[in-house]
């Protein structure tokens, strides 16, 4: 969908640097009906703040949820080694002018569903919104286009070799959403480390000499320092953009239906996605696991998000 009518879709997430990129991609290439926020990259205060932040900025239309405070039964756990201490690296942006149009997340994915059908969900932290607003309300899953998250992957984790961060974060809401019969799409790390920015990224960004094209620069230039999965190459998995470009432009993917369950208990394994690649077994599949892209143009609709989205209209 690269032309016309542009994906609805509501946007849960935990900015978190990628995410705000993916705030940036979003607008460009999709029509934000939401956005909701959830405990993550950094507590919730935080990731309302930077996604309210990154509204300024962007001068979206669209409103501001906050929600899920902690996971639904795990502790919190935080990767601010990774995003920062408050989320959105060493940018400079000022503070938001308010507050988020309410604290109900949940309530907000499931009247705004209602009222229009075939949004896609697109959670690129936690799944703990997505699960509690399931869990109110399980046929939400039939009136959303999809659910196309970033989190885990096929055969390899990041805060444990198992287990990739959204999913380590809240892996009970995880389970419910896998096995909730959601037209499940998941871009897991397999997939996003393949999609690499950097301080070349953010030179062109700088270049732009615009607002939005100073906090791109200033975000990938910290991804490239922080979410390095090439130690010193100054680079990095541009995890989150990828499920927004997936939704939009689902041309540049290729994803094989699978099925995926979620570790709850091993002891080097809780959070896993554990994907059954076994071809010859008929297994019930729940989940489109993403496995190639064509990372040069996704990295070119990034850029041209940072490029052409235009605050003033
Ligand atoms: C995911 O975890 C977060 O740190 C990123 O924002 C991304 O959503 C990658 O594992
Ligand atoms: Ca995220």
């Amino acid at each position: 969908m690269t032309t016309g009518s542009k994906p609805k879709i509501i946007l849960d997430c935990d900015p978190g640097v990628d995410d705000a990129i993916a705030i940036i991609t979003a607008c460009r290439w999709t029509e934000i009906v939401g956005i909701t926020s959830v405990s993550g990259n950094v507590p919730v205060e935080h990731t309302t703040s930077n996604a309210l932040k990154m509204k300024k900025l962007l001068n979206i239309e669209a409103p501001i949820h906050s929600g899920a405070s902690r996971p639904i039964t795990s502790e919190p756990f935080h990767a601010s080694h990774v995003h920062g201490q408050t989320g959105l690296g060493n940018t400079d942006l000022p503070e938001p002018d308010g507050l988020a149009d309410s604290d109900d997340a949940v309530g907000f994915i499931l009247e705004k569903t209602r009222e229009e059908e075939g949004i896609h969900l697109i959670p690129i932290g936690p799944l703990t919104n997505i699960a509690l607003a399931i869990k109110a309300d399980p046929s939400l899953v039939n009136r959303v286009a999809s659910i196309t998250l970033m989190g885990g992957g096929a055969g390899i984790g990041n805060v444990t070799s198992a287990a990739e961060f959204n999913i380590f974060a809240d892996p009970e809401a995880a389970d419910l959403v896998f096995r909730s019969g959601a037209q499940l799409n998941m871009l897991g790390l397999n997939l996003t480390h393949q999609v690499l920015m950097g301080s070349v990224h953010a030179d062109y960004c700088y270049a732009l000499d615009t607002p939005v094209g100073k906090t791109a620069g200033d975000l990938l230039n910290f991804n490239g320092r922080t979410h390095g999965t090439e130690k010193g190459a100054n680079v990095g998995a541009m995890h989150d953009p990828c499920a927004v470009l997936a939704v939009s432009h689902p041309d540049l993917f290729i994803s094989k239906h699978r099925s995926v369950v979620v570790e709850l208990e091993g002891s080097h394994t809780r959070g896993q996605t554990l994907v059954d690649e076994r071809e010859w077994v008929d297994t019930e599949k729940n989940c489109n696991v993403y496995y190639e892209v064509d990372s040069e143009k996704v990295i070119e609709l990034i850029l041209q998000a940072v490029s052409e989205v235009d605050p003033s209209g």
